[in-house]
């Protein structure tokens, strides 16, 4: 199939394109370059070998999005490219709300003009609230503490709206929980612009020496050993997990959550970042960070009954992966 793919360079997106690349179709990735590189083209046509199609548009640009769908035969959208900073989001809410919903919302409409009725949508863990653990896709969704987690539930809605008045629209929605590692080649990556928020990316630039110590938000969680749990998955398992529900379309919304099942810590993360890798990580405790919860992992039974998908590489594969990319790509990457 020939596969828009938007936000395409951005980390999942890269490594979705490779998969869909080894699975055998075709990319078209559109991106406006502002989380990404266009080098990261470079490297996806370096490890799978073969071409990819690249438009460097906005997807708020509803004529240049327009001008992409006459071009070619489009047969499913994956539509990654979003801002995914929580924290700028609560700082800057009319970015985040008009980009995010904006995006979403041409990309929609030019899919029901073409006739495209193949639609894969990322949403994210965050939209489960407080819920309690293992999340699963049939729960209520409690309001999230931040506008990036309201384009999500915002975005879930606008599809579930557009798939009851079109009949022929399938649309996948993907809940992520926390992507992590990097591909084997170490040549596609997380790159985070500045200073990382979160907790892979900052391990691994401790490891490089790029920063001093890595602060843990909280000991005094009700959890295993009191910090925080996340259900850690690696990206490129990820990214298998788009091919799956590309495969597995059908008519109307379906909900799946994209986890390993399992749940790591904070400080268990650190141990097996260390173990794997065999370099130390200095750390401290210091407050919690405010909006977050104790625990998030995923019930994964459905995306595996429905997909036949489920995760197979661990915390140390992710932890030496994500090593393996940090120390071979220079700082400006
Ligand atoms: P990323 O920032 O690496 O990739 C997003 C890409 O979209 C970037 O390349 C960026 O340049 C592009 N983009 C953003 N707005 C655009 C626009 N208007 N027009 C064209 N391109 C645009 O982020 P990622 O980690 O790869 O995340 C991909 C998706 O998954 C996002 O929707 C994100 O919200 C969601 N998600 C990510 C995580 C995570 O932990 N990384 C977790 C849950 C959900
Ligand atoms: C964050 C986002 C969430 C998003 C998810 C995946 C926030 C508040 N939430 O969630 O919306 O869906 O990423 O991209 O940003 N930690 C530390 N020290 C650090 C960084 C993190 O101790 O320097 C801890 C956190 O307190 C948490 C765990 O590590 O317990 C994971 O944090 P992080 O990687 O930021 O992901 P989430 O909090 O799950």
């Amino acid at each position: 199939m020939n596969i828009l793919v938007s936000g395409g360079l951005g980390y999942i997106g890269s490594h979705t394109c490779v998969a869909l690349l080894e699975a055998g179709h075709s990319v078209i990735i559109v991106d406006n370059l502002s989380n990404s590189k266009k080098e990261t083209a470079e490297k996806i046509i370096n490890i799978t070998n073969k071409q990819v199609i690249f438009y460097e548009v906005d997807l708020t640009d509803d004529k240049a999005v327009s001008m992409i769908f006459d071009n070619h035969k489009i047969d499913g959208v994956i539509h990654f490219a979003a801002l995914k900073a929580v924290g700028e989001s609560i700082k800057k809410p009319i970015e985040y709300y008009y980009n995010n919903l904006v995006s979403t919302m041409v990309l929609v409409k030019y899919c029901l003009k073409y006739n495209v009725n193949k639609f894969v949508f990322s949403s994210s863990a965050t939209v489960y609230g407080e819920n309690r653990v293992p999340f699963n896709e049939l729960m209520e969704l409690f309001p999230t503490t931040n506008p990036y987690g309201e384009t999500k539930v915002m975005s879930e809605r606008i599809l579930k709206d557009v798939a009851q008045a079109n009949p022929m629209f399938s649309v996948s929605i993907l809940r992520y929980f926390n992507p992590v590692g990097a591909h084997e080649s170490g040549l596609i990556g997380e790159s985070p612009n500045g200073i990382p928020n979160n907790l892979m990316p900052y391990i691994t630039q401790v490891a490089k020496g790029k920063l001093k110590k890595l602060k843990v938000f909280g000991d005094n969680y009700p959890t295993v050993d009191g910090t925080g749990v996340r259900d850690f998955i690696h990206v490129v398992d990820l990214a298998e997990g788009h091919v799956a529900a590309l495969n597995n379309l059908k008519k109307g919304v379906h909900i799946y959550n994209l986890g390993t099942g399992k749940g790591t810590s904070v400080l268990e993360l650190i141990n097996a970042f260390e173990e794997a890798n065999g370099i130390k990580i200095p750390y401290e405790v210091v407050d919690r960070r405010p909006g977050d919860i104790a625990e998030c992992y995923a019930d994964v039974t459905k995306a595996y009954q429905e997909l036949g998908w489920r995760a197979s590489r661990d915390i140390f594969r992710m932890c030496k992966d994500a090593w393996n990319f940090e120390k071979n790509n220079s700082l400006d990457y």
